[in-house]
């Protein structure tokens, strides 16, 4: 057996430990949100991980758990890693991939008999993609102290359970100590698109993140009999945000940017009653910052028109907002160089998004041969997820290693 069929063995025997954990037998994907069972088990598995290759485990007193290779007390550490937690019956390598190649590159340098001279720390990051507290890189965003304590702590999820009950402790916000001791990060992650079908490369460093964000509509209506109340004296929310909807998906192709309204409450949810109220969440996002608060005024705007024609009322919220991120270009051209790789930007957010404002940080993409992601169907081959975690060794030797 050649070394590269080894790796793509030992990819697919740590792949099998996690697979079945939080996975939904139904729809195929994965229900681990952050703190929540599946994802504790996961936890669990990581310092199970650390502690069979002899790496100290540190948490941040907000949910990120640190695996270390070398003194958690000295600097000048390369830090890599993802984070566990799914969006709702999403897909099974966003995130995981990324903490399941960072165990297996450790492996590797050790096997090639390489020493990191700097710490070479493995993450995992809590409630990266928001699903269950609504605010995505929670954990980045406590440890930057881009997120206020005071707004953490109100986060509740679906069921009014804190982020501090569901953590065991308040978190404990910015650590400035521990992220000065780190000199770069890299996450690798599944691709979320095809461009690396097209370019036919396995791998790829990323250049920037699309500015984006998240926003509420609130629609407030009459609720009434849907049988006996006659259709010009309605005060629906619904057709408000049916028209919402459309608008924001229209306003986004006029401008090249991406619109979504996957996410949708309504009260009181009866088939037999107009609603009184809806609640529609808007995920924009665009290449430029200018072009995304165009996007968001302008469907914020056919939103207040159609309410006016509808007899309701309509507020918005912003729940979260990330900026342009341009990755670290000197990093991403080393690394483009080193592992012969294209460069290529993204629209989905990342902690590495969050923590490139603090330290040199870079990612690579594995290509997924689907291009879909937040989706069972989202993938990456054993064979790429190797070619994955032999990029991921090189340039954590690199970084780590010289
Ligand atoms: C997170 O994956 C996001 O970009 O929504
Ligand atoms: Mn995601
Ligand atoms: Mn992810
Ligand atoms: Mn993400």
């Amino acid at each position: 057996m050649s070394a590269s069929d080894d790796l793509v063995g030992r990819f697919r025997a740590l792949w099998n430990e996690i697979a079945p954990v939080g996975r939904d037998g139904r729809t195929g994907g994965y229900l681990r949100y952050a703190l929540t069972e599946p994802e504790l088990h996961l936890r669990a598995w990581f310092r199970d991980q650390a502690g069979r290759r002899d790496m100290p485990v540190t948490d941040d007193g907000n949910g990120n758990l640190f695996a270390w290779w070398g003194d958690p007390e000295a600097g000048d550490a390369v830090l890599t890693g993802s984070h566990f937690d799914s969006v709702p019956h999403g897909g099974a390598y966003d995130g995981p991939l990324g903490i399941v190649s960072a165990f297996l590159a450790v492996d590797a340098l050790r096997a090639a008999g390489v020493a990191p001279v700097r710490p070479l720390v493995v993450a995992a990051f809590v409630e990266e993609e928001g699903a269950r507290f609504g605010v995505p890189c929670l954990g980045s965003r406590l440890l930057t102290g881009e997120l206020a304590l005071e707004r953490a702590a109100g986060l509740r999820d679906s069921a009014g359970v804190s982020f501090a009950e569901a953590l065991g402790a308040r978190p404990a916000g910015a650590q400035p100590e521990l992220l000065g001791r780190f000199s770069a990060f890299v996450e690798l992650h599944v691709e979320q698109g095809r461009a690396l079908v097209e370019t036919g490369a396995p791998v790829a460093v990323a250049s920037a993140i699309w500015p984006h964000g998240r926003w509420r509509f609130d629609f407030l209506g009459e609720g009434n009999h849907a049988g006996t109340t006659r259709m010009a004296d309605r005060h629906d929310p619904m057709l408000t945000y049916a028209f919402t909807v459309l608008a924001a998906n229209k306003e986004a192709r006029l401008r090249g940017a991406h619109a979504t309204m996957g996410r949708v409450t309504v009260e009181p949810n009866a088939t037999n009653a107009i609603p009184s109220r809806v609640t529609g969440w808007l995920d924009a996002r665009a290449a430029e910052p200018e072009t995304l608060a165009g996007l968001v005024a302008a469907v914020h705007g056919k939103a207040v028109e159609r309410a006016h024609r509808d007899g309701t009322e309509v507020t918005l919220a912003e729940e979260s907002a990330t900026p342009l991120v341009a990755f670290d270009g000197g990093l991403a051209d080393r690394l483009a160089r080193l592992l012969d790789a294209p460069v290529l930007p993204t629209g989905a957010g990342h902690d590495a998004g969050v923590l490139a404002g603090y330290l040199p940080t870079a990612m690579l993409f594995v290509r997924n041969p689907t291009g879909i992601s937040h989706s069972p169907s989202e993938w990456a081959t054993d064979a790429d997820c190797a070619a994955g975690v032999r990029a991921l060794a090189r340039v954590l030797q690199e970084l780590a290693c010289a």
